[in-house]
């Protein structure tokens, strides 16, 4: 069941997010996109066990995904994708674009947002700490 996040999941979030990123975000930043868009914050809460999140905001006049991450050992079954749609479908009510950073070297993530429908967009050379590269995707909105 796909919901809206609440501060009690927060720890469970975090712990997807640890085992799932390099350079994890920590708990103030998922603190704070609770706290200024609750709405575009969603969790896969399934048997009482969070087992995926993902983040989407409104930044200007495009929106991003800040992060998603699904539990290691339950992906490649669609949980990332109902995630990324309930993201999308939020944005959709306030902006036209959808654009985001993926590392350029990780291939798993830019197929999983091509599925998705992103377009690659660009490159930001060493976005991360360890100065690996950044590949700007974006996507276009159509709401009908
Ligand atoms: C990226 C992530 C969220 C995808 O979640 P998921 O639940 O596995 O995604 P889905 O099962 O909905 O995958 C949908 C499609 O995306 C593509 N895809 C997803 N993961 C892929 C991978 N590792 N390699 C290649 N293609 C992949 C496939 O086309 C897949 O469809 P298929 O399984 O029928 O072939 C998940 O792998 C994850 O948590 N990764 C670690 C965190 C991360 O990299 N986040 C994104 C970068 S910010």
């Amino acid at each position: 069941m796909i919901r809206r996040c609440r501060k009690q999941d927060l720890n469970q979030v975090l712990d997807i997010e640890r085992i799932s990123f390099k350079y994890p975000y920590d708990r103030s930043i998922f603190l704070y996109f609770l706290m200024r868009e609750p709405e575009g914050f969603f969790v896969d809460e399934e048997k009482g066990r969070i087992i995926g999140y993902a983040i989407s905001s409104v930044i200007g006049i495009k929106g991003t995904i800040m992060s998603i991450a699904v539990m290691p050992e339950l992906r490649r079954r669609g949980i990332g994708s109902n995630l990324i749609r309930e993201s999308l479908n939020f944005l959709s009510k306030k902006v036209r674009e959808v654009e985001l950073q993926v590392r350029k070297d990780d291939q798993g993530a830019i197929n999983f947002y091509k599925k998705s429908g992103f377009r690659e967009a660009g490159l930001i050379f060493n976005y991360y700490p360890d100065n690996g590269d950044a590949l700007i995707m974006s996507k276009i909105l159509v709401n009908d």
